[in-house]
C-alpha cells in the first residue's frame, strides 16, 4: 500500500527511481509520481494511473542525481493526478513523499495553515506545508522538519528534497515501513528492499520517529530530540531472481505453482540432521507456558489462522482463539491469566495487526510473529519470529504464504505436542512430504481447474464456497480469492448454514463449490449440496480420494485429514486466476487492492 524510493549519488536518479516504483507496484496503488533535484531546481512528473504511464511522460532529457518517487493508494481524495505525490510546499522549497495516515491533519491545518491555500485534498500536503511554515520561522529546514515531524499523529514514512540542498534527503517514519539502502557514493531509501535489491543488499533500519539525513557518503540518525543514533546495517537476503516473473504471465501463477517447493523448503528449515522438529527453544517454552492462544491475522492470513486453530487446540491441546485484527483492539475479549498472541502476516506490515502488537505488548503479553519478511515491523516488535520460507510473494492475491502459514502453524503445533509429551499418531514431517507431492499433482491440473472454470464461473455474477469443519475454513479462503481477483461476488458457508438464510440467493444456475475432504462431514455437505441442487444451483464438488463419489468434478489425491487445507485450496486458486484471466482482470493488481495494508 503507497511505495516510497528515493536516491542520491553520483548517477541519473530517474531510472533507479522508476525501476524501483516498478518493484513496488505490487503493493497496490492507483498513481505515480517522481521529483528529482538539479541545478536547474526540482523537476515533477505525476500520472493517474500505472508506472508505465509515468515512465512514458518522463522527460528524458532531466539529468538528476538526487529525487523521489511514489505510489500512491489513495485514502484522503481520489486518484487524480493532483492529488498524487510528491507533493510540495506552496514555494516549491520542499517537496515530500509520504505513505500512511495523518491522523490530527485537520487541527494541524485549522491551528498552524489557516492561511496556505491547498491544492491537493491529501493529508500529506498539509505536511509539506508545515514544515514549510516552521522553516518560515527556522530558517533552518533540519529543525523545521524535526519539529513538523514531532506534530504529526497517526503513521506516515516520509522522503523530503529541500530544493536549496542537493546533498541531503529528509527522512522519518511512525508505523509505517521505510529503510535506508547503503552503497558507493550513494544511498536509497524504499518502502521494501524488493525496490532498491539491484543498487544494494546493505539496509538501515529506521525506528518510529527517528529523523534521518541521507547524503551521498553518509547517513545519520537522529532521535526527535536531535541526539545521534548509531546502528549497524544489515544484509537483505532476497535473491533478486525470486522477485522476477520469468515465463510466467502472472505471479500469482508462479506462486502457485511454487507451492510444492515452498512447503519442502519448510521441511528442510524445520527439521534438524536426526530429522526431529527444530525450533527455537525460546518458542518452544513461550508455547509451554500459555494457558491460551490468541491468534491476529487479517485477510488471508485470518484463514490460515482459522486452519492453525485446529491444530493448536487438536495436537497441542491449547484453547486458541482467532481474531481479526481490525477488530480486537476495539473489542477487546476476556483474556486468560497466561495468554500467548501468534501474528500470522505475509508482509510483517499490516497496520490493523501492528496496532493490536503494540497495545497487547503495553499490557505485557508475549507475541510471536508467523511472517514471510523477518525483518518486518511485526516481526521486530514481537519477542518470537517463526519464518515462513515462503520467497517473495509478489501478486496481491496471496497464495504461497497461505500455505507455508498453514505448513509452520503445523509444525509449531506438532512440536508443542511433542514438547508437552503428547503422543502424536502420524510423522507431521513425511505427511508434509506427501502434501507437497500432491500439491505437485495438482498444479499439472491446470487444464482440468481451466475447463471447471469455464463450466461454472465463467458468465456468473456471485458464486458460494461450502464446506464443513476443516472444509470450511477453506471455503472462506476460496470465496476471497476469487472475489478479490475476478470481482465476482463470493461468500463462504459452513454448508449447515445456508439454510438458515443465505439459499434464498440460490437461483437456476448460481455455482456452488463444495469442499468434501473430512469423513466424518462427508455424507452431511453432499446432504447440504442437495438441497442447493434442488433449488437450481450447479454444483462443483471438490472431494479427496477415498470419499469420491460419481458426481464429483474433481478428485484430490488423499493426504492426512489434518492437512486437507494445503492441497484443497489448490484448487480453489487456480480457479480464482482463471476466472480472473477470462474476464480480463489485471491478476496480479487487483483494484482498489494493495499487497502490504499499511493503514489501518
Ligand atoms: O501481509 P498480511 O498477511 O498481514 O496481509 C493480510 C491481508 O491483507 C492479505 O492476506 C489479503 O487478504 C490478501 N490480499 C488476500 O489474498
Amino acid at each position: 500500500m503507497c511505495g516510497i524510493v528515493g536516491y542520491i549519488g553520483n548517477n541519473d536518479s530517474k531510472s533507479i527511481l522508476l525501476h524501483g516504483l516498478e518493484k513496488l507496484e505490487y503493493r497496490g496503488y492507483d498513481s505515480a509520481g517522481i521529483a528529482v533535484l538539479n541545478d536547474e531546481g526540482v523537476n515533477l512528473t505525476k500520472v493517474k494511473g500505472r508506472i508505465v504511464n509515468l515512465k512514458e511522460r518522463v522527460d528524458e532529457s532531466i539529468q538528476a542525481t538526487m529525487g523521489i518517487g511514489h505510489t500512491r493508494w489513495a485514502t484522503h481524495g481520489v486518484p487524480s493526478i493532483t492529488n498524487a505525490h510528491p507533493h510540495q510546499s506552496s514555494s516549491g522549497k520542499f517537496t515530500i513523499v509520504h505513505n500512511g495516515v495523518i491522523e490530527n491533519y485537520q487541527d494541524l491545518k485549522k491551528e498552524y495553515l489557516s492561511d496556505v491555500s491547498f491544492v491537493s485534498e491529501t493529508d500529506t500536503e498539509v505536511v509539506v506545508q508545515l514544515i514549510e511554515k516552521l522553516y518560515n520561522q527556522y530558517q533552518d529546514t533540519v529543525k523545521a522538519f524535526r519539529e513538523a515531524m514531532g506534530l504529526l499523529k497517526g503513521s506516515y514514512a516520509i522522503g523530503m528534497i529541500d530544493a536549496d540542498d542537493s546533498e541531503t534527503l529528509y527522512v522519518s517514519k511512525n508505523k509505517s515501513p521505510l529503510l535506508i539502502g547503503l552503497g558507493e557514493d550513494f544511498n536509497v531509501i524504499a518502502s521494501d528492499a524488493m525496490a532498491t535489491l539491484n543498487e544494494t543488499d546493505q539496509y538501515l533500519e529506521i525506528i518510529d520517529k527517528e529523523i534521518v539525513l541521507v547524503s551521498r557518503n553518509d547517513v545519520q540518525i537522529q532521535k526527535l530530540n536531535g541526539s545521534i543514533v548509531e546502528r549497524k546495517p544489515y544484509t537483505a537476503k532476497i535473491d533478486a531472481s525470486d522477485i522476477e516473473k520469468g515465463t510466467y504471465p502472472h505471479y500469482m501463477l508462479k506462486e502457485i505453482d511454487e507451492q510444492p517447493i515452498v512447503i519442502r523448503n519448510i521441511i528442510k528449515e524445520y527439521q534438524d540432521e536426526n530429522n526431529q522438529l527444530k525450533l527455537d527453544e525460546s518458542i518452544r517454552q513461550a508455547m509451554d507456558k500459555a494457558d491460551r492462544v490468541y491468534i491476529i491475522a487479517a485477510g488471508t492470513s485470518y484463514h490460515a489462522g482459522l486452519v492453525g486453530k485446529e491444530f493448536i487446540e487438536k495436537l497441542a491441546k491449547i484453547p486458541t482463539e482467532v481474531h481479526v485484527a481490525s477488530e480486537f483492539s476495539y473489542n477487546m475479549p476476556l483474556l486468560s491469566e497466561k495468554p500467548l498472541f501468534i501474528f500470522i502476516s505475509q508482509s510483517g506490515e499490516t497496520a490493523d495487526s501492528r496496532s493490536v502488537l503494540v497495545k497487547i505488548k503495553e499490557m505485557g503479553h508475549p507475541a510471536l510473529t508467523i511472517t514471510n519478511v523477518p525483518g518486518s515491523t511485526l516481526s521486530r516488535e514481537a519477542d518470537y519470529t517463526l519464518h515462513l520460507h515462503a520467497g517473495p510473494e509478489i501478486a496481491v492475491a496471496s497464495t504461497k504464504a497461505y500455505t507455508a502459514q498453514i505448513a509452520v502453524l503445523s509444525i509449531l503445533a506438532s512440536d508443542t505436542a511433542k514438547a508437552k509429551g503428547l503422543e502424536l499418531e502420524f510423522d507431521l514431517m513425511q505427511e508434509l512430504a506427501i502434501v507437497s507431492s500432491a500439491m505437485e499433482v495438482l498444479t499439472d491440473q491446470k487444464e482440468e481447474i481451466e475447463q471447471l472454470t469455464r463450466d461454472f464461473l465463467s458468465t456468473t455474477r456471485n458464486a458460494f464456497f461450502i464446506g464443513r469443519s476443516g472444509d470450511y475454513n477453506v471455503s472462506l479462503e476460496g470465496a476471497l480469492k476469487l472475489k478479490e481477483i475476478s470481482y465476482i461476488q463470493a461468500e463462504g458457508f459452513a454448508g449447515g448454514e445456508l439454510k438458515h438464510g443465505t439459499i434464498a440467493l440460490i437461483e437456476e444456475g448460481t455455482p456452488v463449490i463444495a469442499l468434501a475432504t473430512h469423513e466424518n462431514v462427508n455424507y452431511s455437505i453432499r446432504g447440504n449440496v442437495q438441497e442447493v441442487v434442488a433449488r437450481g444451483a450447479n454444483a462443483l464438488i471438490i472431494s479427496m480420494k477415498g470419499l469420491e463419489q460419481d458426481t464429483d468434478s474433481f478428485v484430490l489425491p488423499k493426504v492426512h485429514e489434518l492437512l486437507t487445507p494445503l492441497v484443497s485450496v489448490i484448487p480453489l486458486q487456480l480457479l480464482a486466476y482463471y476466472a480472473a484471466l477470462h474476464r480480463d482482470c489485471d491478476v496480479d493488481k487487483p483494484r482498489n487492492l494493495a499487497k502490504s495494508v499499511t493503514v489501518e
